[in-house]
């Protein structure tokens, strides 16, 4: 049988379900543009593109050469096509304009171009995160774009993915009906379809958080882990393995492939932050992606994809992963 690339899915996917052609350009253009910056990535010491910059960006997080470079690659891909209103990055204070010399569409892109950074200068998996919103209807009214257009809740998405850079580079995406996985083939220059239907497994044995903050976390989140460490002699009757990467992507893409959960929960560090990952490019995308897959994403107390963001760059607490385990943790929450 013929291998199903990338663009052939999306064709097909326009005749199944009627996705949109500029849907089906846009999704193509955030494909080559991870191409591109899995070359740079792969590149590493060779390519000089290790190491930070001298510039924080908007989280005041130092910037790693490869996480500007990863934003420029996304944006000269995107802002000329006609299929976007606008974009919005981890790596920007304030919403990308389209350039006026070029048309607008109907979509807006929200991103984060390298997630997990850190992982760059050790060889570590990284990836990029995306997320397709509809841009409302902006009643005639001309000028920038405000961040307003893009605060919806994740419900709204209509599509979402991520590109992994590890051993292999693969492609992520979900357009509302299940979620299917692309490996790069090199060779060919193209992603073809590996993981035709992936699924989450309801039940784990596995967890993913970051232990040394311990101390930091809330109540449930003590009792939860308390119970997990405890093993087969605990309230839970059974052994739990864990595993931590520090890229969202990958702990993700694990958890993707043969279940698990993964939390990054709010802590007392900085009570005024409701948990470090980002709403509408971290959460969002990979909480539409893991529910497509059959798992299941909250916040501890309410669904992710319900929330309705008041910023671009908004932080929430993370539980996602296998539906049971998200389910325990979150009614831990709300006991
Ligand atoms: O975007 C933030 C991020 O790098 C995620 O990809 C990852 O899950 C997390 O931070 C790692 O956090 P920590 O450094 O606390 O382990």
């Amino acid at each position: 049988m013929s291998r199903v690339t990338l663009s052939r899915y999306l064709i097909e996917q326009t005749r199944s379900h009627n996705t949109p052609a500029d849907l089906r350009f846009l999704i193509e253009v955030v494909a080559r543009a991870c191409k591109a910056i899995s070359h740079q990535v792969s590149k590493g010491a060779l390519g000089g593109v290790l190491g930070s910059m001298e510039t924080e960006n908007v989280q005041g997080e130092v910037q790693k050469k490869l996480d500007v470079l990863s934003n420029e690659i996304l944006l000269e891909a995107n802002e000329w096509g006609g299929h976007l209103a606008g974009m919005a990055s981890e790596e920007m204070d304030k919403a990308y304009q389209i350039p006026g010399r070029y048309p607008k569409g109907a979509y807006l892109l929200v991103f984060d171009p390298l997630d997990g950074s850190s992982n760059i200068d050790v060889n570590v998996s990284v990836g990029t995160i995306f997320s397709v919103l509809r841009c409302p209807n902006r009643n005639g009214q001309s000028g920038d774009l405000g961040e307003e257009a893009f605060l919806q809740p994740g419900t709204e998405q209509v599509a979402a993915g991520y590109a992994i850079y590890g051993p292999q580079t693969m492609l992520i995406l979900t357009l509302g009906n299940g979620v299917k996985g692309f490996t790069l083939d090199r060779e060919l220059g193209s992603f073809v379809l590996t993981h035709d239907n992936m699924r989450v497994p309801e039940t784990t044995q596995e967890f993913a958080i970051n232990m040394s903050n311990q101390r930091h976390w809330e109540p449930p989140v003590k009792r939860y882990v308390e119970e997990l460490l405890a093993g087969k002699t605990g309230p839970l009757g059974k052994d739990y393995n864990m595993r931590w990467v520090a890229a969202m992507v990958a702990d993700v893409h694990r958890i993707l492939t043969r279940g698990g959960l993964f939390m990054y929960p709010r802590d007392s560090r900085e009570p005024e932050k409701p948990g470090k990952l980002r709403l509408m490019y971290e959460a969002n995308p990979m909480s539409f992606i893991i529910e497509q897959a059959g798992g299941a994403s909250t916040n501890g107390l309410q669904r992710i994809l319900d929330i309705q963001p008041t910023s671009l760059h908004q932080r929430v607490a993370v539980f996602l992963g296998s539906k049971q385990e998200v389910e325990r943790v979150t009614a831990y929450h709300q006991e």
